[in-house]
C-alpha cells in the first residue's frame, strides 16, 4: 500500500493533494501535517499530524513514521511563504523554508523515498522583454523567500528529491481560510469593488489542477528533476477577477484596473517580480500531455 506524506498540509495546496491523491489511489494511506491550522478534510485514510517543526522531538516523530512505512512519497510543503513574513522574520522562515528539508533529507534513505519539493517562479525574477523562463533559465531572486527557496532547491536536488516551481495558484481554500478567489468572489457578491492589477502577469493556475499534476508525477521515477507547474495562458490578476465574474455570473464592471508599477508598494511590503512567465512544456512532455488550463 502506498504511502503519502503531505509535509505542511493544512494550507491550499495540501487541501487539494488530499482531494487528488483520493481520486488516484482508493487504496493508500495519507499523513498530512498541520501545526496551526487543523486539516479540514476527514476521511478514514486521512490521518492529520499535529506537529511544529522547530521542535526536533516532533521532527523525529515524523522521519521515523515515514522510515516505518512502504512507498513512501513525500510532498514537501511546509514553508513560511509570505515573502513579507519571511523578510521580517528572516532566520525563522530560513529554518523553515531552507534548513527542515535539508534535515528530512539527511535524515530518511533517499532510496527508497519519493521526495516532491515545492518551490517558487519567484526564483527566476522578472520577466524582461517577454522572456519565458525554463528549468535552465538563470535564477534572479528578489527577496528573502525566494532566496531561502533557491537555496533549499540546490540542497533538495543533491539528495536525489525533485524541485517543483509553481506559480501563484488560484481557487478555493476548501477551509474557513478565505483565498483571494474567496475574496474576489465574496467581494463581487456583495456589490463592492476590487481593484486588481492589471499589467502583471503569470501563468497562473488553479490548487486543483496543481495538485492533479503533483499526483500524476509522483506516479512517476523521477529524480533530481525541476519542473515548472503552471497553465499555457499569461493572464493578470485582473483576469482572474474577470473569470470569477463570469463563473457566476456577477458584475465585471465592479472589477477595477491598478497598475503594478505604481501600486505594487501600496499592496506588498517586499519587491516582487511584475511578471514573471515560466514555460511548462517540460511537465507536458513528462506526463505526455497536450495543454495545462486553469479549472476553477
Ligand atoms: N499558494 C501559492 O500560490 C504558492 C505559490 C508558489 C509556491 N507555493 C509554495 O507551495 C507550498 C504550499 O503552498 P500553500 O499556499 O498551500 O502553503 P501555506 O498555506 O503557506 O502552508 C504552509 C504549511 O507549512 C506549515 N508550517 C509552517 N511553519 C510550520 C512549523 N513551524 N511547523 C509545522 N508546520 C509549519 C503550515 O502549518 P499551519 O498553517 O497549520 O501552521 C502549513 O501547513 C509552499 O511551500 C509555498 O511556498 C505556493
Amino acid at each position: 500500500m502506498r504511502n503519502f506524506f503531505i509535509v505542511g498540509g493544512s494550507g491550499p495546496l495540501g487541501l487539494n493533494l488530499i482531494n487528488q491523491i483520493l481520486i488516484y489511489n482508493q487504496e493508500c494511506n495519507i499523513y498530512s501535517t498541520y501545526n496551526n491550522r487543523e486539516i479540514s478534510i476527514k476521511h478514514e485514510n486521512v490521518k492529520s499530524l499535529k506537529l511544529d517543526f522547530f521542535n526536533e522531538r516532533d521532527v523525529d516523530f515524523l522521519v521515523n513514521l515515514v522510515k516505518s512505512k512502504d512507498q513512501p512519497t513525500i510532498f514537501f510543503l511546509a514553508s513560511i511563504s509570505k515573502p513579507d513574513d519571511a523578510e521580517r522574520n528572516p532566520q525563522k522562515s530560513r529554518f523553515i523554508n531552507t534548513v527542515l528539508p535539508e534535515i528530512f533529507l539527511q535524515k530518511l534513505d533517499k532510496e527508497r523515498v519519493k521526495f516532491f519539493f515545492s518551490s517558487t517562479d519567484m526564483v527566476y525574477g522578472e520577466t524582461v522583454d517577454g522572456k519565458v523562463f525554463d528549468e535552465n533559465s538563470d535564477k534572479s531572486c528578489m527577496n528573502e523567500y525566494s532566496k531561502q527557496k533557491s537555496e533549499a532547491e540546490e540542497i533538495v536536488l543533491k539528495y536525489g528529491g525533485n524541485v517543483l516551481r509553481h506559480t501563484f495558484m488560484f481557487g478555493p481554500s476548501l477551509s474557513n481560510e478565505k483565498s483571494f478567489y474567496e475574496f474576489i468572489y465574496e467581494s463581487l457578491l456583495n456589490k463592492k469593488e476590487v481593484s486588481l492589477f492589471y499589467d502583471s502577469y503569470r501563468n497562473f493556475i488553479d490548487f486543483k489542477t496543481t495538485a492533479k499534476l503533483m499526483v500524476e508525477l509522483s506516479e512517476l521515477d523521477l529524480h533530481s528533476q525541476i519542473i515548472n507547474i503552471c497553465s499555457d495562458k499569461k493572464l493578470s490578476k485582473y483576469d482572474l477577477g474577470y473569470l470569477v465574474a463570469k463563473k457566476f455570473n456577477l458584475d465585471s464592471r465592479l472589477l477595477k484596473k491598478i497598475l503594478f508599477q505604481s501600486q505594487s508598494n501600496k499592496v506588498y511590503g517586499v519587491p516582487r517580480p511584475s511578471t514573471t512567465l515560466m514555460s511548462n512544456n517540460k511537465l507536458k512532455t513528462i506526463l505526455k500531455i497536450p495543454s495545462i488550463e486553469m479549472d476553477l
